[in-house]
């Protein structure tokens, strides 16, 4: 697996005031801590990272990623900044040595990389794209974000019926490609493909002859398997560079779970997913991803965020005696 973000930096963004050091990243990530601790605010920042500008929209959602990670939240941009004023900061090393910083408050004020200043939305991509050494037209597509939000599903699943989404979807097979690896292992149902029908994006469910098929909306599907279903055809269209999930666990049985490790630790993307489950981290030792570790975070009264990388060597030991490491963090030497 590839790693696109070698580590990251943060500053007065949304809730950590700052990182107590760089976090390393390697190429599949999983990020545990209590809640507020700002997990979801760290896959936020590196979300950011192809462009913070709202001259460049997300591909898929279409509106700026500020923007989209504020109606996470308040809905407003002015909360990504710690505070509320000021000025927020996020540092990526990217593969080379070279750096890519991005200063934002109430939307972006300006953005560095490589020792120099970035003075438009365009020379930002040019300019990621040439130290990435990729054409410009891939930045956009370098990271996606999974939040555990009802409202973006719905959003996915609106945007994903658009008929130049969905052809280049169908044309690659990914519409069936998704169920039959992803979906069919992980319930009772038979499946067979995703398509649109009445303009609605429907499952097709084979039941018994008499029947014949059904076509079942992903809106009525159960929520565990309507955000696996969204996600992963979201995912496969656009081949991010980076994929974040957030509370990958939301709404997720066992067998789910391990179905979308499994998934992401095959595909050839650095991969960077928080949980507050267990499920999450004995399917990840049962994997075992290549150049995997486990962040934790961990933040004091003054809003500094502090972090350790476990190996899974030591996750395994620490589950194998029976000691719960999520209820541990706060004892962890970090
Ligand atoms: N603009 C802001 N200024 C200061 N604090 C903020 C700001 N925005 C968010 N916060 C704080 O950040 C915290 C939420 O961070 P975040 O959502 O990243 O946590 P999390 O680790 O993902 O939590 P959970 O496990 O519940 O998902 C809260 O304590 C909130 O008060
Ligand atoms: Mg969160």
């Amino acid at each position: 697996m590839a790693r696109l973000v070698r580590s990251i930096y943060v500053k007065e963004f949304r809730g950590i005031r700052r990182l107590r050091g760089e976090v390393e990243l390697r190429s599949f990530n999983v990020v545990i801590g209590r809640n507020n601790v700002g997990k979801s605010a760290l896959l936020e920042a590196l979300y950011l990272l192809p462009s913070p500008w709202p001259a460049q929209g997300d591909p898929l959602l279409g509106k700026p990623r500020t923007q989209l990670v504020a109606e996470l939240h308040s809905g407003f941009t002015s909360s990504l900044v710690y505070g509320y004023s000021g000025v927020a900061m996020i540092r990526y090393a990217l593969g080379s040595t070279d750096d890519v910083i991005l200063l934002g408050a109430d939307g972006v004020v300006g953005s560095v990389i490589a020792g120099e200043e970035v003075e438009s939305p365009d020379a930002y991509v040019k300019r990621l794209a040439s130290i990435l050494g990729i054409g410009t037209e891939e930045v956009p597509r370098l990271t996606f974000l999974i939040p555990s939000s009802g409202r973006f599903i719905k959003a996915l699943s609106d945007v994903l019926l658009s008929s130049h989404v969905w052809s280049s979807i169908v044309k690659s097979g990914v519409h069936r490609r998704v169920v039959r690896n992803l979906i069919d292992p992980v319930v009772h149902d038979l499946f067979t493909e995703v398509l649109i029908e009445g303009s609605r994006l429907r499952l097709r469910k084979e039941v018994s002859e008499d029947i014949g098929p059904l076509y079942i909306d992903t809106a009525d599907l159960g929520d565990g398997v309507e955000r696996l279903c969204l996600a992963a055809l979201a995912l496969e269209y656009l081949r991010p560079r980076l994929v974040l999930w957030d509370d990958i666990e939301a709404s997720a049985h066992p067998g789910l779970i391990e179905a979308v490790l499994r998934w992401l630790a095959s595909r050839d993307w650095q991969v960077v997913i928080s949980t507050h489950s267990l499920d999450v981290l004995f399917e990840l030792l049962s994997i075992w991803p290549r150049d995997s570790g486990v962040i934790v975070l961990r933040k004091g009264r003054d809003d500094v965020v502090e972090h350790r990388v476990l190996e899974l060597e030591d996750l395994e030991k620490m589950l194998s005696s029976g000691i719960d490491v999520r209820k541990v963090v706060d004892e962890l030497e970090l």
